[in-house]
């Protein structure tokens, strides 16, 4: 498989890394205040902020392939509906009758032609107009127009569906959101791959600490000793700037030896894993064969949930394939579970007051880049590309 320039460029600074025994270093220590990992008026802000206003992948396109085929989401506190009209757009809508608000859709997937309230069977179309009520008498001549299912911005890109769960009328471009990783979605087609599993594990432990478990590979020789270590070189990762997202390439154990290939020989994606940071949430984990998308989301002070999802590319799924992504998923259920108990781990050590600060290394620096877009966006200096969207 070819590589990119920026990916020749990445295994050109791995093994000037490896020759000369060091790795990215930015510029300074960064001291980050505990009180970002644990502060409740914190996360509220982040709540309002970053869960609001920006895109969070929700699902694969495959589980909206068909029109009527939808699913739902309720992570981010905005219950979400996904699906796909006749005309073949996706839409997402609140999950909320407009008669006196009950959850519409209890099913967390499926397929329809309508979905109809429990409650008193308000029925609306796969566009959200409500269509029908029973004893509409009762209602005098409601506007129905007026009473269609509140829209939010919802997107089909990189064979990927983004919601922004708010429905606030500010514009937003998901073209020019995602314009700095474009070229490397667009070249693994996800699009063309399946959905070998999806899980949800609910953690003990803020969201920031759980999101900060995939920004450096200074971990992964010590929390994964004996799993993840040997796979990879040892705090080799190199972080491409993408702001407010970021490349993190970690290279494979063997990439030193690709000094003796020429480089338009040089297989990025066979001797790479990137943990693709997607503002403010989202990762893209892309490895040799396959890839996991997984999305952090604050539940609570000290909670969050963890949604991943495992892609593989589409094709026979024989016993033999099957057996291979199933020890795929083994391995990394076992690797994440073990980022998980540190995670917990810290905190539960949070309240003690042991530490005021964190300290982040000059290598450590996925960390480091997201703090930074996080504080942008907190303070008002990062905010979604305000461009109404070509769907
Ligand atoms: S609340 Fe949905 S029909 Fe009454
Ligand atoms: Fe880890």
């Amino acid at each position: 498989m070819s590589s990119s320039q920026a990916e020749v460029d990445i295994i050109r600074t791995t093994l000037r890394y490896h020759q000369e025994e060091t790795t990215h270093l930015e510029p300074q220590v960064l001291h980050n205040p505990v009180t970002n990992y644990a502060d409740a008026e914190r996360l509220a802000q982040e709540q309002e902020v970053l869960f609001r206003q920006f895109p969070i992948i929700v699902g694969h396109v495959e589980q909206v392939e068909q029109p009527g085929q939808f699913f739902t989401h309720d992570e981010t506190g905005t219950p979400i509906l996904v699906t796909r009209t006749r005309e073949g757009e996706v839409k997402a809508f609140v999950n909320v009758c407009r008669h006196r608000g009950a959850r519409i859709v209890t099913d967390t997937s499926g397929t329809t032609s309508t979905f109809s309230c429990p409650y008193h069977s308000w029925t609306y179309d796969l566009q959200g107009r409500l269509r029908g009520m029973r004893q509409p008498f009762g209602f005098d001549d409601l506007d129905k127009d007026q009473h269609g299912l509140v829209e939010l911005p919802a997107f089909e890109r990189f064979g990927l569906i983004w919601v922004r769960p708010s429905a606030s009328p500010m514009p937003i471009s998901i073209d020019a959101w995602l314009a700095p990783l474009e070229e490397q979605l667009a070249a693994i087609d996800l699009s063309a791959h399946t959905v070998f599993k999806a899980w949800s594990v609910d953690l003990n432990m803020g969201w920031r600490i759980a999101l900060e478990g995939f920004q450096e590979s200074y971990h992964f020789c010590s929390a994964h000793k004996h799993t993840a270590c040997s796979a990879y070189l040892d705090n080799r990762s190199v972080f491409v700037d993408l702001y407010p997202h970021v490349r993190h390439a970690v290279p494979l154990a063997q990439v030193p030896e690709l000094v003796d290939q020429p480089e338009q020989d040089w297989d990025y994606r066979g001797n790479y894993m990137d943990q693709n940071y997607v503002f403010p949430c989202n990762f893209v984990q892309v490895m040799t064969d396959h890839v996991y998308i997984h999305t952090v989301i604050p539940t609570g002070p000290g909670t969050c949930v963890f949604k991943c999802m495992m892609l593989v590319p589409k094709g026979r799924m024989d016993e033999k394939a099957q057996r291979y992504w199933q020890a795929n998923y083994d391995v990394v259920r076992t690797v994440f579970g073990e980022d998980f108990q540190i995670g917990e781990g810290i905190q539960r050590g949070l309240g003690t007051g042991v530490n005021q600060f964190f300290t982040i290394g000059k290598y450590e620096t996925g960390i480091q880049l997201a703090e930074r877009a996080i504080d942008d966006a907190l303070t008002g200096r990062l905010v979604c590309p305000e461009v109404v969207s070509v769907v």
